[in-house]
């Protein structure tokens, strides 16, 4: 049965082996089924520890987490089958793309799966097709640029079809024309009625696309809640220092804007 909840963490610590501090720190979390969720934190804040206890590659040194209300198996078995729900997109791509080619890469997944090969090479196909890669199946991952190699991860992932998508700094290495391209897909997914999770430290990000807000500080939630409430919450904000935009100080007076300042060229000597 599907909860409400689709993940839930109860009072969750981690700390990395040979590590004093934890990344993760009494953390206790609910985030809603079928919604656009964002993970809102500085560098440090655990948004990434957070991501790999999501699919079981992290698991709590106490704690535990939650899988529409079931305790996460860690057999083999329960990890394929979480991993096959849940899908998340890592940080840094080149944590994800191990085969030779894109192609490979891409049918990895659904292959592993034990799809038929008609099947997974359609889901392979539909995959590159929404993340602009059909051109790039023959390519050597190695050989891809970086907002490429951010795509084929995500494009990975995608053939997977997961319920649950996870997306860690999913603007990170893309120009503005990538994003507007992967945000559509994210919202044709979110339209479908899956779980969106994105992780980052933009602000900006969670204010225009976010119906769920959570944001993390030293390993911890510190608030969560529908955007609007997060939002307006300027103690909470400052709290990280995002009660107003890093750049304020420095912003340009009036007399200085662009426009009131004379162009070089013709006349302007
Ligand atoms: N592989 C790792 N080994 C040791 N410490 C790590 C590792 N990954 C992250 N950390 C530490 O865990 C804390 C949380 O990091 P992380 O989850 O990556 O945060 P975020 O994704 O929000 O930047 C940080 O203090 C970071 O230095
Ligand atoms: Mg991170």
């Amino acid at each position: 049965m599907k909860s409400e909840t689709v993940l839930r963490f109860e009072h969750v610590r981690f700390t990395y082996p040979g590590h004093q501090t934890p990344a993760l720190d009494e953390l206790t979390l609910a985030l809603p089924r079928g919604q656009r969720v964002v993970i809102l934190g500085h560098n440090g804040a655990g948004k990434s520890s957070l991501f790999l206890h999501c699919n079981g590659i992290l698991r709590p040194d106490a704690g535990r987490v939650l899988f529409h209300e079931e305790p996460i198996d860690y057999s083999r078995r329960g990890l394929l089958d979480l991993r096959r729900r849940i899908g998340v997109v890592f940080q840094d791509a080149d944590d994800q793309l191990f085969s030779a080619s894109v192609l490979q890469d891409l049918s990895f997944g659904p292959l592993n799966l034990g799809l038929s090969d008609a099947e997974a090479r359609r889901r392979v196909y539909v995959a590159a097709e929404q993340c602009d890669l059909r051109h790039l199946l023959d390519r050597p991952t190695h050989a891809l640029s970086g907002g490429e190699k951010a795509r084929a991860a995500l494009a990975g992932v995608l053939a997977m079809d997961p319920e649950v998508l996870l997306v860690d700094e999913p603007t990170a290495s893309l120009d503005p024309l990538m994003r507007r391209q992967v945000f559509t897909i994210f919202q044709d997914l979110s339209e479908q009625g899956k779980t969106i999770i994105l992780a980052t430290h933009e602000l900006e990000l969670a204010r225009h696309w976010a119906d769920f807000i959570v944001v993390m500080h030293g390993g911890r939630v510190i608030g969560a809640g529908a955007r609007t409430q997060i939002m307006a919450d300027q103690q909470l904000l400052a709290r990280i220092g995002m009660d107003r935009p890093w750049y304020e100080p420095f912003m340009a007076s009036e007399e200085y804007a662009p426009a009131n300042v004379p162009c070089t060229g013709q006349g302007d000597s």
